[in-house]
């Protein structure tokens, strides 16, 4: 059995032991990372990440055929500490937050399936995922987009990809409660396999960039996680629309270098160093999608460091520790790649994009920090699959 049959298994498992019946439907959506354009989602800007092979499985069947009242019913396996208990409320009341993260996020994209005018039918529901949670490869984002097909398809609604990203974003802002842009979802409900997708997150138009197929994306897990991420992340995102207020433009994409840079003196300088990023990755988004199709790993390398380092020192959403694996697994590539910090930041992960040769060199330099370090980064290879999606079962 795969990885992907596996969790199949699971949720088919998971369906039966929850209801006592076979689910009849599956549906699966993808983590992501993103390999440039960070924290310029929410400023209208352009982003390139790709979907990776890891997922939330979702196991659909009919609601139960004694029971009248309209009621949808789910139940979590599988999602580390997300796991527990089931959940079950009635679509035709007002959707209450429930008791926990898993619960409230199912209600959550139904709810939002609702406002933009799409009726759930009741079903139920049987969810798992190994997509690593809290490591910044969008496991939230997977459960979102996977709840959101499995609810749409199954209500015999043919939704794009954008309104199940749309979907999935209202839900996790107004449920969840993370202020977060439509990178994610979008890259779970749109990817295709073997590309990075290349997105205008004003518009969400997008547009498949080939991953030229001597590189390799691997993901280096530096196993800190951080409390404080949902915070943070709204905090950065307020300064970034405080500075864009100022300036008078609807969204950071719209400020240019020169106009940022002559109003520096007015700026608060934290402020100025925010933009500073977010002006500046705009402009990177676009190389690397090219070195990307090309497999140019001299300018893979040398426009990922030049990221990293604005998100270390402009955005501040790194940390030491991370810095410094950054810059081993730099040194140790030279010019065969590039490596810097992806997500949100704050912990999680770096991303490398490099001539998949390369490998040895990355665990080389993982195996001398892990030497010094307090906690021990981990590397793994994923493959770039396609979005969202039912799958037929035999
Ligand atoms: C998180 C958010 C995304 C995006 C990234 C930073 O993953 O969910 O919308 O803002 O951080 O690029």
């Amino acid at each position: 059995m795969d990885r992907r049959e596996r969790l199949i298994a699971r949720a088919r498992q998971g369906f039966r032991l929850a209801y006592g019946v076979e689910p009849t439907r599956f549906f699966a959506a993808p983590g992501r990372v993103n390999l440039i354009g960070e924290h310029v989602d929410y400023n209208d800007g352009f982003v390139l990440p790709c979907a990776i092979d890891r997922e939330t499985i979702v196991a659909a069947g009919p609601p139960a055929p004694q029971i009248r009242e309209k009621l949808f019913e789910a139940v979590a396996l599988d999602m580390g500490e997300m796991a527990s208990a089931r959940d079950r409320f009635d679509l035709v009341a007002p959707i209450r937050p429930g008791e926990n993260n898993w619960q409230n996020h199912v209600r959550g994209v139904v709810q939002a399936l609702g406002r933009y005018g799409h009726r759930v039918r009741p079903m139920r529901i049987a969810i798992a995922g190994d997509v690593p949670i809290g490591a910044g490869l969008s496991s939230s984002a997977a459960f979102g987009v996977a709840v959101a097909l499995a609810c749409s398809d199954y209500s015999g609604l043919d939704l794009a990809p954008e309104m199940l990203a749309k979907v999935a974003q209202l839900a996790e802002n107004d449920f969840v409660g993370c202020a977060c842009g439509i990178m994610d979802q979008m890259a779970s409900a749109a990817s295709v396999a073997d590309h990075a997708l290349l997105l205008d997150c004003r518009s969400l138009d997008f547009m498949p960039v080939p991953i030229h197929q001597s590189l390799a994306i691997t993901v280096i897990d530096t196993g800190i996680r951080r409390s404080l991420t949902e915070s943070a992340f709204n905090q950065r995102r307020a300064e970034c629309e405080a500075v864009a207020r100022h300036f008078g433009v609807k969204a950071l994409r719209d400020l240019d270098f020169g106009t940022l840079l002559r109003g520096e003196p007015d700026l608060d300088h934290t402020l100025f160093r925010r933009a500073r990023h977010v002006v500046g990755e705009l402009d990177r988004v676009e190389p690397v999608g090219v070195a990307l199709a090309k497999g140019d790993t001299a300018v893979l390398a040398q426009v990922m460091r030049e990221a990293h380092l604005s998100l270390a020192e402009d955005f501040d959403v790194s940390l030491p520790p991370i810095d410094r694996l950054a810059q081993m697994v730099a040194e140790a590539l030279g010019d065969a790649g590039g490596v810097r910090l992806t997500g949100a930041g704050f912990g999680g992960c770096l991303v490398a994009v490099a001539r998949d040769d390369a490998g040895a060199a990355i665990d080389e330099a993982i195996g001398r920090y892990n030497d010094e370090a307090d906690l021990p980064a981990r590397a793994e290879v994923f493959r770039p699959i396609s979005g969202a999606a039912e799958i037929m079962v035999g």
